[in-house]
């Protein structure tokens, strides 16, 4: 039996990953679910699971919760809280699902305590890649990305030598503006970026995905996970999202993973790896699918792609400062307080500020996050 931490269980990522662990009943346990204002579903998913602890964001919710669930299940809050649920020593695997940075330390202190990770949250790796990776082994422990495009590549090198890797494809469906003109971006609302053509998802990823910040933060993901450098990872645009990512080797040929958008797929790998687990998934029918097409990506439209390679040829600090304005620039737009072409250009310039700090700590890379929120809202105080 395996014991499964669910870091964001009322999230999308959290509900796709308790769907997979309910169809395994002698396989996986739950032992802990987090959430921050869903209590409804919380409560709900604690009489469902019966986990051993749930975590909630501040003392009000717990209290109100600890009337709720049974003596059984341990009530903490805030990020003490759930540093405290990811390292109890009956946890084997913790999946990452928190959205931003508020996902780092959780992810890096359940790695220094011995514990498998299930990643979904890729800001952790997109801000502090060289420090999770450092203790990723020198602790032993096995990080397997969530991510439908990194699991599509995790699939493809299978028994493949390492040295044999000439690229990574990386598929991107484009968004709901990849055939808009830019003349009409400046009238974007919240809601039409929050309609993705294929994936169902929570606020921030969806946003990212209509700017492609989304495929830039899976790059420096890539980066991390695979060791090749950002020259040899590309994107292209997929807009059916069917191939999930492909690798190329060094005798030209391809491998690439295919299936029906439906993160469960991804999710269930991550926790059965390296065994196959049967799936009620649709299957992809390709008679009826009959076409694919692929499309390179227009960096001068989605300048944010653009933005996250730079940061990660900057490296140190630098993919830090991209995530922390991106994460304010994607709040002030869902507030309706920018518009959405305003999001690269407030990236920018945050970059343009930011000389790279090289080997960070948790404490510097805290800090760089908390300035560069405080820098952003203060220049858009200005600007108003
Ligand atoms: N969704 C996908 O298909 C997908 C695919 C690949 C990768 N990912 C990655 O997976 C991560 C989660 O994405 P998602 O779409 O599942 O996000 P989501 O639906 O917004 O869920 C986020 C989860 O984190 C909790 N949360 C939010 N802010 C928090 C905070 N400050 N402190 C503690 N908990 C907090 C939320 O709690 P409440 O719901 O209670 O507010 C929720 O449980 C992201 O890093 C995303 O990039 C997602």
């Amino acid at each position: 039996m395996t014991n499964i931490a669910i870091l964001g269980s009322t999230g999308s990522i959290g509900r796709s990953s308790l769907e997979v662990i309910e169809r395994f009943p002698g396989r996986f346990r739950v032992t802990t679910l987090t959430a921050h204002r869903n209590i409804d579903l919380l409560r709900e998913q604690v009489a469902c699971f019966r986990p051993d602890t749930v975590v909630v964001s501040d003392e009000r919710t717990a209290e109100a919760l600890r009337h709720h669930v049974n003596g059984h299940t341990a009530v903490l809050t805030g990020d003490d809280g759930l540093i405290e649920a990811v390292t109890r020593p009956e946890v084997d695997v913790v999946v990452s699902a928190l959205v931003g940075f508020a996902g780092l330390t959780p992810t890096l202190r359940a790695i220094e305590a011995g514990k498998d990770i299930a990643l979904a949250n890729k800001e952790t790796l997109v801000v502090a890649g060289d420090l999770i990776m450092r203790a990723v082994r020198e602790h032993g422990v096995r990080l397997l990305p969530v991510d439908s495009e990194h699991s599509a590549i995790l699939q493809c090198l299978q028994g493949e030598d390492a040295k044999g890797v000439s690229r990574l494809i990386l598929t991107a469906s484009g968004g709901p503006f990849r055939d808009m003109p830019w003349e009409h971006f400046s009238g974007i609302t919240p809601a039409q970026a929050l309609a993705h053509p294929t994936w169902r998802m929570g606020s921030k990823i969806t946003i990212d995905s209509a700017t492609l910040m989304n495929k830039g933060l899976e790059v420096i993901e890539a980066y991390w996970l695979f060791g090749l450098p950002a020259d040899r990872i590309e994107v292209v645009v997929h807009p059916q999202s069917i191939i999930h990512s492909l690798v190329e080797f060094v005798d030209g040929s391809i491998k690439a993973q295919l299936g029906i958008p439906d993160m469960k797929i991804p999710i269930q790998y991550a926790l059965t790896f390296p065994e196959r687990g049967p799936s009620v998934s649709k299957r992809l029918d390709l008679v009826s699918l009959g076409t694919m097409t692929f499309f390179p990506p227009d960096m001068e439209r989605f300048r944010c792609l653009g933005l996250a390679y730079q940061a990660l040829r900057a490296g140190g600090t630098a993919p830090a400062v991209l995530n922390a304005a991106n994460e304010v620039a994607v709040q002030l737009f869902l507030a309706e307080k920018i518009s959405f072409q305003d999001i690269p250009g407030i990236i920018e310039d945050a970059l343009a500020g930011h000389t790279p700090l090289m080997e960070a700590t948790l404490e510097d890379l805290v800090r760089i996050d908390t300035q560069t929120r405080t820098a952003v809202h203060q220049r858009r105080a200005v600007v108003e």
